[in-house]
Parts: structure tokens; C-alpha cells; sequence
């Protein structure tokens, strides 16, 4: 890493519909691994770049968005403290438009650059994937604005594709939600010692949790009509975030590299 300007001190990395960065100064950014745009704003007296992680123009599918330049963009704009929305399916009968707080990971990935990593060996901990204080944060944002949430574990597939009802079976043994765009993000946050943490939306039953079939429009549906409210909870939680980080996180990569 470069340079690190002190642009923004937090990110957001919007998910699927995220569309509350419309009216923000746009910022392009060029990295090793391609340009991105951020859009720079303040919330909460804390400035903030805001990230559409599967860009505008054309929808970045999961397996394709450039997740190595979106984390250096942040990083290298002085970023500290990531948070990220992830739309998911859930494999234990949450409420659709419901909140989780992701807690864990478990990855299904197979295609993705992975590591910044590729010309050494770097074992990164990421055995608390998601930091407490962010976690923290949005908790509070939660409570505040009135909303129920849970905690759970992520189950992060390759896709394009929806998931067939045996994978869903045998994730929902280890994981509470689906969805396709958490890793390698949250690890790539981790070996640049960043902090991260996600707020996922629940937007539909798992495949084969019920007889009905899963749209993407759903999908993209139930993160529209959710829009304000991931703004005021996502708003709240930046005011919380401590000042100066207390957690772990940017120690993930001590004593990681062979
Ligand atoms: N599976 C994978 N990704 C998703 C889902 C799902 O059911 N819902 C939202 N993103």
C-alpha cells in the first residue's frame, strides 16, 4: 500500500439496491486492481465513502465484483472502519425485510481473487471475522430505530446462481443466512487491518424452505422498500463508532505472514 489520503475515516460497502448515495460527491479512485468510485459524504460529522459495490452503470454480478479494488479504494482513501450491507436468504425463518448482525462466516466461494496476498504466504486470523465495536454500533442503531434483529452466521455461495435445496439443507447444519457477496470481502478488510462488520437484510426464505420460487426482483424488492431504514440504523452507527479503534482488528495480520 502506497499512499492513504485522510478522505474518510469510515466506508460503506451497499449491497443490492443500496441506493442512498445518489446526491454525494463522486471521488474516483484508481487502485492495482482497477478503478472505483467512491462517493464521499458527511454523516454524523464523520466523513464517509460510500461504496456500490456492484458498481452502477451494470450490475457487477457477486462472483465478478472486483472486491480486492473496492477494499484497497477504502484503505488507501484512510479509511478505518468498513460496513457493509448484504442481502441474504434465511435458512431459519426470519422475517423477510427482518435484520441480522452477522457473527461468523463460512465460505463456499470458489472463483474469487481471494488475498492481496499471491506472491507470499499470508495466514491472516480471521477467527473474529467481524469487528466487535462496528457490531456494537449497529446494534445500537437497531434498538434505536426499533428494530428486531439476531445475530447469525453468514454461508457466503459462489452464485450466479440461487442455491439448490440439498445446499441449503446442509448449510443450514452450520449457518443462519445465505448470500453471495461477504467473502472475500470481509478477509480482504482483515490483511489490510481494517475493521468490518455487516448489516444483513434478510429479503427472502432460503431456496426450498418454502414451495415458492425465488426471485431476484424479490430481492432487489424487499432492499428497496428497506432503503430509509438502513440509512437511519447505518446513520446511528456511525455516530457510534469509537474514535479510535479498541478491537483487534488491526492487528489481524501480526504474525500471519511465512
Ligand atoms: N441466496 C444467495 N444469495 C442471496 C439470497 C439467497 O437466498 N438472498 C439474497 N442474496
Amino acid at each position: 500500500m502506497d499512499k492513504v489520503d485522510e478522505v474518510a475515516e469510515i466506508a460503506v460497502l451497499g449491497g443490492v439496491g443500496f441506493n442512498s448515495y445518489r446526491d454525494c460527491e463522486s471521488h474516483p479512485v484508481k487502485t492495482p486492481y482497477g478503478g472505483v468510485t467512491a462517493y464521499i459524504t458527511s454523516i454524523r460529522g464523520r466523513n464517509v465513502a460510500i461504496i456500490p459495490r456492484h458498481a452502477e452503470e451494470i450490475h457487477i454480478p457477486p462472483h465478478r465484483v472486483n472486491y480486492r479494488a473496492n477494499i484497497w479504494a477504502v484503505h488507501s482513501l484512510g479509511v478505518k472502519r468498513v460496513i457493509s450491507t448484504n442481502s441474504v436468504g434465511s435458512m431459519r425463518g426470519h422475517t423477510v425485510g427482518s435484520f441480522v448482525v452477522l457473527d461468523d462466516f463460512i465460505d463456499f466461494t470458489c472463483s474469487r481473487p481471494s488475498t492481496f496476498y499471491d506472491d507470499k504466504t499470508v495466514h491472516v486470523d480471521v477467527v473474529e471475522p467481524y469487528c466487535p465495536e462496528i457490531k456494537e454500533a449497529l446494534k445500537s442503531g437497531l434498538v434505536k430505530q426499533g428494530f428486531p434483529y439476531t445475530e447469525g452466521i453468514y454461508a457466503c455461495t459462489e452464485g450466479p446462481r440461487f442455491e439448490t435445496r440439498a445446499e441449503i439443507r446442509m448449510m443450514s447444519q452450520f449457518a443462519d443466512v445465505v448470500g453471495m457477496t461477504g467473502v472475500p470481502e470481509v478477509v480482504l478488510a482483515k490483511e489490510l487491518g481494517l475493521c468490518y462488520a455487516s448489516l444483513a437484510i434478510v429479503t427472502n426464505q432460503a431456496c426450498g424452505m418454502t414451495t415458492q420460487k425465488l426471485t431476484a426482483d424479490e430481492v432487489t424488492e424487499v432492499v428497496g422498500k428497506a432503503q430509509d431504514s438502513i440509512y437511519e440504523i447505518l446513520s446511528h452507527a456511525i455516530g457510534e463508532i469509537p474514535e479510535s479503534q479498541n478491537c483487534m482488528c488491526r492487528f489481524a495480520k501480526e504474525g500471519a505472514c511465512l
